[in-house]
Order: C-alpha cells, then sequence, then structure tokens
C-alpha cells in the first residue's frame, strides 16, 4: 500500500517547469543551512556504484535532522515545513519537492538521525497514477513509510550515509530515472552534465558561504568509464575532487593570481534613493586561475537574501550600465541591491517568483513587472566611479581621438533641427496658451521650440513674421498632477566613436548603439569590421598611398555620422513604441549592421570628400589588383 501525496502532482511538475537548472542543489543547500547545518556535502552514493555501477549524487548535512514523523509531515505534503510559512520572503514548503520529484521518478530518498535515532523515506512517481508517493515498507508484519534505514533493495541504507551526521543530520540520495539513474552531475535532460558546473552555480548563485563547510564531490572526468569506483580510489586522476564552495563574493574580494591580478577597487553607489544601490567590484591584472567552478570574469547580478539572481555577463546589458569596452566588462562586477517588496508597508521592490528562479518587481500597484535593470544601470552609467572611468578611458586610449572632430555634430542638428523634430510633454507655465493637460514632472530638461508672432513695428512691416524662440522646460511624463503641454523638440544628434570588435556581440557586427555611454549617448563603429574593412580597401585603391591614413578616416566618419543620423531619425518611432522597444528591435547590432549596409548612400558622401584629396591614381597603378593592394597595406610598415 503507498500513501498519496496530498497537493496535485501536476502542480509540483508546473512549478518545475519554472525552475532553474541546478535548483535542485540550492534547495536542498538552503534547507540544510535553514535547519543549522554547519557542514554540507554534496556526495556520491558508493554503494550503488560499488553494486550496480550507478553514480547517485547525495547531499548529506549536519543539521538538526528529523524524526520518522517529521519526515512524513515535511515530505509528503506541498507547503508542508517546520519553518514559518506564508509571506513573499518566507519558506513556501515546496522548494526540494519541486525541484527534484519530477527529474527523479524512481525517487527521492531521505535519511535522517535526530537524538542518534534514524529514520528514512522513499517519495517516489506511481507511474500508473502519475502521482508521487511514500512507499510504505513492511517491517516484521508492521507497515510503515518511514522505517529506520535498513538493507531495501541491495542497499544498507544505515550504512550509506557518512558517520559524521549520525547524531543528527540528513542524507539526502537522488535515484534519478530508469533512463538516466545516474544523478551525480545533475539532471541530464536538463543538460547538467559538465562536471564543474554544479560547483559554478553554487559559487554563483551564493553570495558566501565561507561561514560554512560546503564541499562538492567533482568528478574529473564527462566520461563514465573513467569515473572512480571507490571514495579513496588510488588513482589521482579518478579520485574524486572535494571542493570547497565558498560563494561568489570571495571570488570577488579574496582571489589572487598568480601574476599580480587582484582585486582594484570597490564601492557603492545609490541609484535610487535608498531604494537601490549598487556594489562595485574592479580588478585589474590577469584574472585568477579559477577555471570553470567559478565565475571569472564580470557580470552583472541582483542581489536577494544572500543570494545572486538574474546574473548576466551580456555585453547589452553592461551597456545600460556605461560599460561598452569589453576589458573593463571582463573585470567589473556590478551586485544590484533593490529594497524588498513588503505588500502592506513598502508596495516598491522586489520578490521572488514561485520557483525562486527569477525576481519579480512592484511598483506602486504595478504588480509582478519585470525588474527594471535597464533604468537602474542608466542611474549607473550617470555618476561612474571614478577608477570604473580610468579603467574605461584606458581600455580606449588605442582609438580615442582616431576621429575627435564634433563639429558634425552641429552640422547635422543644423541641417536636420527642423525636420528631426519631436512632441514631448513639458512643463507648462500660466503664460501658455496651449491646450494644458495634466502630467507629471521628471528632473530632465529639454529644449523646445516656441513660435511667438511677433507684429513688425516698422510701417513697412505689417505682416506678422513668426520668430522661433528655443526655450528650456522640464520634461514630463503622462499620469500625475502637474501643469503640462505638448511642446516640439530638436532630436539630438548622437556622438559616435570607433572600438574594436571584442565590443560587439559578433566580430562582423557594424554598429551599436549605447545611450548609457558616460560620454553621452553614443553609436560605436566597429574598426575591425570586414564590412568596413572591404569598404576601406576599396578606396584606399583609389588614392596614392600617402592618402591610405586619411581616406580610412574619411570612410570611418562618414559610416559614424550616418549611423549617427540613423539613430537620431529612428527617434521618431517613439511617438508609436517605447524608447526601450526602438532600442531592443530597431537600434540593435543586427538591425544597425545592416542599415549601414548599403553603399549608395555611404559612397557618395564618401565620394564627395573623398575628392577634396584632389588626383586620383594614375593608369598604371590602378591596374594593380585590388588583392595586391591589401596585402600591401596589411603588411606592418
Ligand atoms: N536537511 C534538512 N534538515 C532538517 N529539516 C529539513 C531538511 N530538509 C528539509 N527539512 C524540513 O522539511 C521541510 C520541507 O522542505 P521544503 O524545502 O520542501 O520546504 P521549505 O524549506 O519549508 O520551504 P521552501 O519552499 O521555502 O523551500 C522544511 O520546512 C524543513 O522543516
Ligand atoms: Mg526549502
Amino acid at each position: 500500500m503507498k500513501v498519496n501525496i496530498t497537493g496535485a502532482s501536476h502542480f509540483v511538475n508546473r512549478m518545475f517547469e519554472a525552475c532553474g537548472t541546478y535548483q535542485w542543489a540550492r534547495e536542498f543547500l538552503v534547507n540544510s543551512l535553514e535547519a543549522n547545518a554547519t557542514r554540507v556535502e554534496f556526495g556520491i552514493e558508493w554503494q550503488g556504484v560499488k553494486k550496480h555501477g550507478i553514480y547517485r549524487r547525495t547531499i548529506s548535512d549536519n543539521a538538526d535532522g528529523m524524526t520518522g514523523e517529521e519526515l512524513i509531515r515535511f515530505f509528503s505534503t506541498l507547503g508542508a515545513g517546520g519553518k514559518k510559512i506564508g509571506g513573499i520572503h518566507e519558506n513556501f514548503g515546496v522548494g526540494a519537492k519541486i525541484a527534484s520529484l519530477p527529474w527523479n521518478p524512481e525517487g527521492v530518498v531521505v535519511i535522517s538521525y535526530k537524538n542518534r535515532r534514524a529514520a528514512m523515506i522513499w517519495i517516489v512517481l506511481d507511474p500508473d497514477s502519475g502521482e508521487y508517493e511514500l512507499i510504505e515498507f513492511d517491517v516484521n508484519g508492521q507497515k510503515t513509510c518511514a522505517p529506520v534505514p535498513s538493507v531495501i533493495d541491495g542497499i544498507d541504507w544505515n550504512a550509506a550515509s557518512p558517520a559524521w551526521l549520525r547524531e543528527h543530520g540528513t542524507m539526502v540520495v537522488l535515484m534519478g530515472s530508469k533512463r538516466q539513474p545516474d544523478t551525480v552531475l545533475g539532471n541530464a535532460d536538463a543538460a547538467e552534465s559538465n562536471i564543474k558546473d554544479l560547483s559554478l552555480y553554487l559559487n554563483t548563485r551564493f553570495w558566501d558561504l565561507s561561514r560554512y563547510d560546503v564541499r562538492v564531490a567533482e568528478l574529473r572526468s564527462e566520461r563514465k568509464n573513467l569515473w572512480p569506483q571507490k571514495p579513496n580510489e588510488r588513482n589521482a586522476s579518478r579520485r574524486p575532487n572535494n571542493r570547497r564552495i565558498l560563494g561568489a563574493c570571495y571570488f570577488l574580494t579574496q582571489f589572487k593570481a598568480p601574476r599580480g591580478g587582484k582585486l582594484n577597487d570597490s564601492g557603492t553607489l545609490p541609484i535610487d534613493g535608498d531604494r537601490v544601490s549598487a556594489d562595485w567590484y574592479l580588478s585589474e591584472g590577469e584574472r585568477p586561475a579559477i577555471y570553470s567552478y567559478a565565475k571569472n570574469t564580470g557580470y552583472i547580478a541582483i542581489f536577494y537574501k544572500g543570494e545572486l539572481f538574474q546574473v548576466t555577463s551580456n555585453k547589452a546589458h553592461f551597456r545600460w550600465f556605461g560599460i561598452t569596452e569589453s576589458a573593463v566588462q571582463q573585470n567589473l562586477t556590478i551586485i544590484v541591491k533593490p529594497q524588498l517588496y513588503e505588500p502592506k508597508q513598502r508596495p516598491w521592490g522586489i520578490y521572488p517568483d514561485q520557483s525562486r528562479n527569477r525576481l519579480l518587481f512592484t511598483a506602486s500597484g504595478d504588480k509582478g513587472a519585470e525588474i527594471p535593470l535597464s533604468g537602474w544601470g542608466m542611474k549607473f552609467a550617470e555618476s561612474l566611479p571614478a577608477s570604473i572611468l580610468e579603467a574605461i578611458r584606458r581600455a580606449r586610449s588605442g582609438i580615442a581621438g582616431y576621429l575627435d572632430d564634433e563639429t558634425y555634430r552641429k552640422r547635422l542638428q543644423d541641417k536636420f533641427g527642423n525636420r528631426w523634430n519631436m512632441k514631448v510633454l513639458v512643463q507648462a507655465s500660466r503664460d501658455d496658451h496651449k491646450k494644458k493637460e495634466t502630467g507629471k514632472l521628471t528632473e530632465e530638461s529639454r529644449k523646445i521650440y516656441e513660435r511667438s508672432n511677433y507684429q513688425g513695428t516698422g510701417r513697412l512691416h505689417k505682416r506678422r513674421k513668426a520668430v522661433k524662440v528655443v526655450q528650456l522646460r522640464f520634461q514630463a511624463i503622462p499620469g500625475g498632477e502637474d501643469l503640462v503641454l505638448e511642446a516640439k523638440t530638436p532630436v539630438d544628434v548622437p556622438r559616435f566613436r570607433m572600438a574594436h570588435s571584442d565590443e560587439f556581440d559578433q566580430p562582423w557586427h557594424f554598429a551599436a548603439w549605447v545611450p548609457n555611454d558616460p560620454e553621452g549617448p553614443t553609436v560605436i563603429i566597429n574598426i575591425d569590421s570586414p564590412i568596413l574593412e572591404e569598404v576601406i580597401t576599396y578606396h584606399q585603391t583609389e588614392y596614392p598611398d600617402i592618402y591610405a591614413e586619411e581616406v580610412a578616416k574619411i570612410v570611418c566618419r562618414v559610416f559614424g555620422e550616418v549611423a549617427a543620423c540613423k539613430i537620431a531619425h529612428s527617434q521618431k518611432l517613439t511617438r508609436l513604441i517605447t524608447e526601450e522597444e526602438v532600442n531592443r528591435d530597431y537600434r540593435n547590432e543586427q538591425a544597425l549592421t545592416l542599415g549601414l549596409m548599403g553603399l549608395i548612400a555611404e559612397d557618395s558622401l564618401i565620394g564627395q570628400r573623398l575628392s577634396s584629396l584632389g588626383i586620383r591614381r594614375t593608369e598604371p597603378q590602378l591596374l594593380q589588383s585590388t588583392a595586391e593592394r591589401t596585402r600591401a597595406l596589411k603588411r606592418p610598415a
């Protein structure tokens, strides 16, 4: 006879789908720490190895332990546990169950010791009913779901756990599925198959584990025929590696690289009053030899109750924070710390979703929203700390100043200023005759055009003459009580600069848009892009060698200006969709790359400007093949 688990199995399966990879490891580790463990070991169950050649992952701790009765109660009911359950920041009573049962239909065995007395349970999926159940054992004629551990299916469960937990502590064994009985690397169906990834996950998800002794038994090869036969394997290349897990903080602050790499500077930047702050860590020099069991390069993450969420090293995300240079991205980690949402007292902040794989955000009633990371990034970019700016300058020094002429912006602004107008909401004054509405003022000011109807005074100037006046007013957004009106504003022409290919998602991408650049909104042009190189080479072949560099500069400048114009013009789309959508869908690297591949418009501009260089190459020189020319240009001087 079996005991049904109350709470539908469908619910477990559905919640599991929202879990991230290795989340089972997080749930078991947190359970152990919440039950006062000082030692937790992600180990291997060795009897299965010896008898059946099966490698099962175990999680053992020296925490408080559970009695047989507690085991049944806590694991056979969803939403049940020994801790306070309810609030969005408290325990849900589901963690370990939802993260482990669906990929372990053969079962999860939990053996627990409390006051030296042991009990075990075995939860399985009943293939007929599709329900999770506790196996009922027959012990000397008595039926029980929580027997004293003994020999079952050839494994002596009493001898399975390490000796150090026999006073109080718990061991979980993941039994996998018929198809995937080896659970030592994790859930094979979820691509958990890399030998270092469990350590990497724990070292990235948890901020600081240095107060505990947390260890992972790591295998040394992905190939099963090279796995160890016993814990104290003689052959060092097979013996499991007992890696201590320390958490992300250690690798940002304590590490030392063999040749001088170290933490250069760190600090905290308030991003949004006392609601959001960002801790940043900037390292310098060679990266430490972490290999792959912890994060070795910079990332951005959100901190929530000792754990890191939404960890990203995505270039686009770094750009939100004003960091484009990959040399700086490699060395900079930003830990964003928003305040927690409290349903009644504090209606602004973050909280985890049901599966605890993602964080959600609520601001004044707008529930369950995405974390506004791009906005927070912009605030960070606005006040970049001095040492980060210094690192950016150093990274840029190679090509900075290659094109430092800014007159084009004024020229373009003068040329298109009238055509690239946009309607915006701005603060209204009492003297305004225009229709007023209500909105909310922001701290940003905007240039607006005002037409004042000026009556000429001279006798001959009876006609009305419109005069354009430029004013500076605070910008506003809809929703609020302030008096605002709609006005025209000229679109700003962004800056551009040249950058190397490692600042782009793909080395062949031509351009990228960085609205949060510390120097102001900027288009970056990939100086290494093969498309640009081809255009430059083509035009260089047309002019004598001494102009090679001048030609290259003119071509780069034309593409930079054209890209800047495309961005400025596309600002008009914000009348139809949000700026965030314009940036994401119309100004991403792919879109800009395609947008700049046309040649007709650019060539005519390039041609115009090159004509100032004077005479083109003479006949015999022109006969040289383009390929030869390219080779010649690439030869070091
Ligand atoms: N290693 C352990 N040592 C002692 N008690 C444990 C251990 N693991 C689980 N428990 C008990 O089992 C209960 C159920 O664990 P489970 O992870 O399913 O839910 P929870 O931890 O209460 O809530 P959450 O959904 O937040 O994880 C826990 O509340 C705890 O009382
Ligand atoms: Mg839990």
